[in-house]
């Protein structure tokens, strides 16, 4: 039994509990039951800044074997193994990730943006979730796997099945992302029997066909795993933090003037580009399993134990920022938790700050009256693990597609 108060509306794994971001109740969870357990989804949960980074040091306490989600089964891909296993895996494909080969890739990106926008800019209106913030992620983490672009429709469509299976209340949408899991599962043999048969290419799936841990290959599923933590953590997260960025810019006005007179300088807008991951922090959580019994503010998490760190709690703990709730685009310093912390801290990190950078920085330029199109509450996606918005009409002043 714990020890703290309990409240009704707590569910950690009720995708709609975590529909509208309920920062009220982390932050009663922060000040009178940090480490909270949640009887029926048998979960605790961690809200304050420096208890999760205590768990994020501690991984020979708290491993990820069952991550990311809690309750999982073991799963052949690195997020879900601990060191030196997890390691291994990593820096198969960590390569293609650095901070200079993703500056590498400026000028693509920025090309990308402008092919996307291009699309859309003469109509004047569009909808910004399905034609703007979620083609680039899942445009640029494609082309890195190698995969051909005919498929993309596709690809998005089942790891956003995937994703709105995560909640334990819609026995439709758990369907749904059993039938996505398949389908993409049938998709990457084809594709991995066909890197298997050709010499080394550049793409990533090609790399990990051909890779070698302690001399041996990787099997199907260490492939099939590996390259859907790769797909889904680059074309699920990143778009929400283009359109809760862009929302809360529109949501804020003055902070919105500040953006559209400061965007191309980069230093600046590497700056903001902070505020909207610590203000979005798409992913909710992630969980670890207690290796042992462990003593948190008086509480027991037993041997064996589910816990996930929530990390938009975190990142609005008012012991380590000022001021949390508010928006602020210059807030410095800002050291967030949205990519996580530790061993297994984003491999995408680089990746998703540029093209957060670039393609605000190319709103801005192109499409700098851009509003939301309506007052109807946008639709947004249940999930215990990965939300954001699943549509947001916006109008804008028609422009001139850019060409190239
Ligand atoms: C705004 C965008 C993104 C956010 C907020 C985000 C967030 C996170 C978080 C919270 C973790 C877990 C960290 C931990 O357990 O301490 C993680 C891990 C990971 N992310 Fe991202 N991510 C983003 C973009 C990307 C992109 C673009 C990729 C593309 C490859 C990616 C790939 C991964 C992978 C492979 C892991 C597992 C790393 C490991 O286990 O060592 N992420 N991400």
């Amino acid at each position: 039994m714990p020890n703290h108060p309990t409240r009704d509306d707590i569910d950690f794994l009720d995708g709609y509990w975590y529909q509208h971001e309920p920062h009220d109740t982390w932050k009663w969870m922060r000040e009178n039951a940090p480490v909270y357990y949640d009887a029926d989804s048998d979960v605790w949960g961690i809200t304050r800044y420096h208890d999760i980074l205590e768990v994020e040091k501690d991984p020979s306490t708290f491993s990820s074997w069952r991550s990311p989600r809690p309750h999982g089964d073991p799963l052949p891909m690195m997020i879900s193994m601990d060191d030196p296993l997890h390691k291994q895996r990593r820096k198969l494909v960590n390569r293609g990730f650095t901070p200079k080969r993703v500056r590498d890739r400026t000028a693509e990106v920025a090309a990308i943006c402008d092919e996307i926008l291009d699309k859309v800019c003469e109509r004047g209106e569009c909808d910004f979730v399905w034609d703007i913030a979620a083609p680039l992620p899942l445009m640029l983490i494609g082309d890195m796997l190698g995969f051909p672009r005919e498929s993309y429709d596709d690809l998005l469509e089942w790891s956003d099945d995937m994703i709105r299976a995560t909640t334990k209340t819609d026995p439709a949408a758990a369907e749904k992302g059993m039938l996505a899991g398949i389908a993409f599962r049938e998709f990457q043999l084809e594709v991995i029997a066909d890197r298997r048969s050709r010499p080394p290419q550049s793409d990533l799936v090609s790399v990990l066909c051909h890779a070698e841990v302690d001399g041996e290959k990787l099997d199907d599923e260490s492939l099939v795993q590996e390259t859907l933590l790769i797909l889904i953590g680059g074309d699920e997260t990143t778009r929400h933090v283009i359109s809760g960025g862009m929302l809360a810019l529109m949501e804020h006005p003055d902070q919105k003037a500040l953006f559209n007179q400061q965007a191309a300088d980069d230093a600046w807008m590497e700056r903001a580009v902070e505020e909207m991951l610590r203000w979005v922090t798409p992913i909710k959580n992630m969980s670890r399993s207690a290796t042992r019994d462990v003593e948190m503010h008086g509480e027991t998490i037993g041997e064996g134990d589910q816990v996930i760190l929530l990390y938009p709690s975190a990142n609005r703990d008012e012991t380590v920022f000022d001021d949390p709730y508010k928006f602020d685009l210059e807030r410095d310093p800002n050291h967030h938790l949205a990519f996580g912390w530790g061993t297994h801290f984003c491999l995408g990190s680089s990746l998703a700050r540029l093209e957060l950078k670039i393609m605000f920085q190319r709103l801005a330029e192109r499409m700098p009256d851009l509003q939301l199109a309506n007052e109807e509450p946008l639709p947004w996606r249940a999930s215990n693990f990965i939300v954001g918005p699943e549509g947001m009409p916006v109008t804008f002043t028609p422009s001139a597609p850019m060409g190239g």
